[in-house]
């Protein structure tokens, strides 16, 4: 069962992005299906390794549209990205050293951040995001 499901409420009004982020909630189901059902460390291991890169990947794109268009709430957008990167970072960390009892928290958490980021930040720059061409 999907931990999380995309519809329109998510839709930052730019495809390329709202692509990347429905492949961000794929990733983030995944990792939760691979948790409930118990699987391998190796398994879980690796994608959690593939959900870091491709959010570092996505969060960069988001990023260089930031400079290019010179959004105005740039700064505080990059903290919030760091600040999550980080986050995901400690619970890499913690699955490697045998921290298992995170899971539901940590998922919970995935879940909750990507969708409260997208309604409250990644909204904000739809407007300037389009206005600068980009749809
Ligand atoms: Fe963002």
């Amino acid at each position: 069962m999907a931990l999380i499901r995309w519809d329109d409420g998510l839709s930052v009004k730019v495809a390329s992005i709202d692509q990347q982020h429905q492949k961000l909630i794929d990733m983030i189901n995944d990792l939760s299906n691979a948790m409930k059902q118990g699987k391998g460390k190796e398994v879980i291991g690796e994608t959690i390794n593939g959900l870091i890169s491709y959010t570092r990947d996505h969060f960069r794109k988001e990023e260089i549209y930031f400079d290019k268009f010179g959004y105005e709430d740039t700064d505080s957008h990059k903290k919030e990205h760091a600040a999550f990167v980080q986050k995901v970072g400690e619970f890499k960390s913690g699955f490697e050293k045998g921290n298992l009892s995170l899971t539901v928290e940590v998922m919970k958490f995935l879940s909750d951040w990507l969708q409260n980021h997208i309604k409250a930040s990644d909204k904000k720059y739809a407007a300037c995001f389009n206005e600068n061409g980009l749809r």
